[in-house]
């Protein structure tokens, strides 16, 4: 047997295969299921910034304070001390049966107070915790530059109350993707997770309404995170985890050689069940003994731009030549 352990933001993984942040990791059953199949870490379901902020509302709404700012102020502390009890709930149980690495989870659009919440799920136990920004920036007044000071100001609010490894899991829609890594990895991000798969909408043409697209990834969709790790494993200071498409141990082992600390996998569990974690594990054993590979870390970034003997193929010639191949 390969040895399969890997290095994700300071935490030993048994494995690189990491279920992704969704419903199977809702709740402790679904976490031990993942942890069963030979999960080698979990990110839980994630709990939005609405949710904290909502919890401080309720709180305030049951008392009467209009007129009492200190009392405001007071509840919105204890608001957020308290949070929304069931995912620290989860993260508490997670921890007390499973020994694999719990990274909890926030899809957040703003910086604020609401990033008190992460003291407890520190507090909770999580071993990290994943940032997922879905910030949608359509105002067209708004400068691609504002868009990434916003990342840097959540990503700073969470630093500065929490020693948790943090990871930033990001769409793929911005002007300079090298720019943004750097920059997070340099304000003390421990690994960046590329890339989240946004809600797609479709147009249902007979009733002439917008309706959900296919919530799952297809393979063909790993190609954009293929990409950016390869370009940016080895340069930018931080671990990547790669995120959409990855359907089976082939997928894994192409991430990790563009130079993935590890791999994330959430539609290929839908679709074939969370047994499949053993399956990819499996696939990526025989490759790895095919191709005599006996670690991850002698595999890892082999096909990255850094390492590579033809970086240009990585870049616009590609493009170009297979343009012209296409002619
Ligand atoms: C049903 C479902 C629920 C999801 N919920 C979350 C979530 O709460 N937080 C999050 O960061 N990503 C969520 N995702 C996105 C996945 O974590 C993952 O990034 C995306 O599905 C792409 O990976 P895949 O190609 O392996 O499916 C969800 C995906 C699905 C299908």
């Amino acid at each position: 047997m390969a040895e399969l352990t890997t290095q994700y933001m300071g935490l030993t993984l048994s494995n690189p295969i990491i279920v992704a942040s969704c419903s199977l990791t809702k709740s402790v059953d679904g976490v031990c299921a993942c942890a069963d199949a030979g999960a080698g870490a979990v990110v839980l379901k994630s709990l939005f910034e609405e949710q904290i902020k909502a919890d401080v509302k309720e709180l305030e709404r049951n008392i009467w304070i209009s007129g009492h700012p200190e009392a405001v102020d007071y509840v919105r502390n204890v608001g957020l001390a308290l949070g929304p009890r069931q995912y620290l709930n989860l993260i508490e149980q997670a921890k007390q049966k499973l020994s694999i690495p719990i990274i909890a989870s926030i899809n957040c659009v703003s910086p604020g107070q609401w990033a008190d919440y992460a003291r407890s799920i520190a507090n909770a136990g999580a071993d990290a915790l994943e940032l997922n920004i879905s910030v949608m920036p359509i105002e067209p007044e708004r400068s691609s530059e504002e868009v990434e000071r916003m990342h840097f100001r959540i990503v700073e609010d969470v630093k500065k109350r929490v020693d948790l490894p943090i990871a930033v899991k990001l769409g793929p829609y911005f002007t300079s993707m090298a720019r943004i890594a750097a920059e997070l990895s340099r304000r003390g991000v421990a690994a960046l997770v590329l890339f989240n798969r946004f809600y797609q909408p479709d147009i249902n043409i007979d009733k002439m309404h917008l309706v959900a697209g296919y919530r799952f990834s297809s393979p063909e969709e790993m190609n954009v995170s293929l990409r950016w790790i390869a370009l940016l494993a080895g340069r930018v200071a931080c671990d990547f985890a790669a995120s959409t498409g990855v359907h089976d141990g082939a997928g894994v082992v192409k991430q990790l050689l563009a130079g993935a600390n590890a791999v994330q996998v959430c539609s290929t569990l839908y679709v074939n069940g969370v047994s499949y974690i053993e399956t990819i594990l499996t696939q990526v054993n025989e490759w790895m003994e095919q191709h005599a590979f006996g670690s991850l870390d002698d595999m890892r970034g082999k096909l990255s731009q850094q390492e590579s003997d033809r970086p240009e193929l990585y870049e616009r010639m590609q493009y170009i030549k297979a343009l012209v191949g296409i002619e």
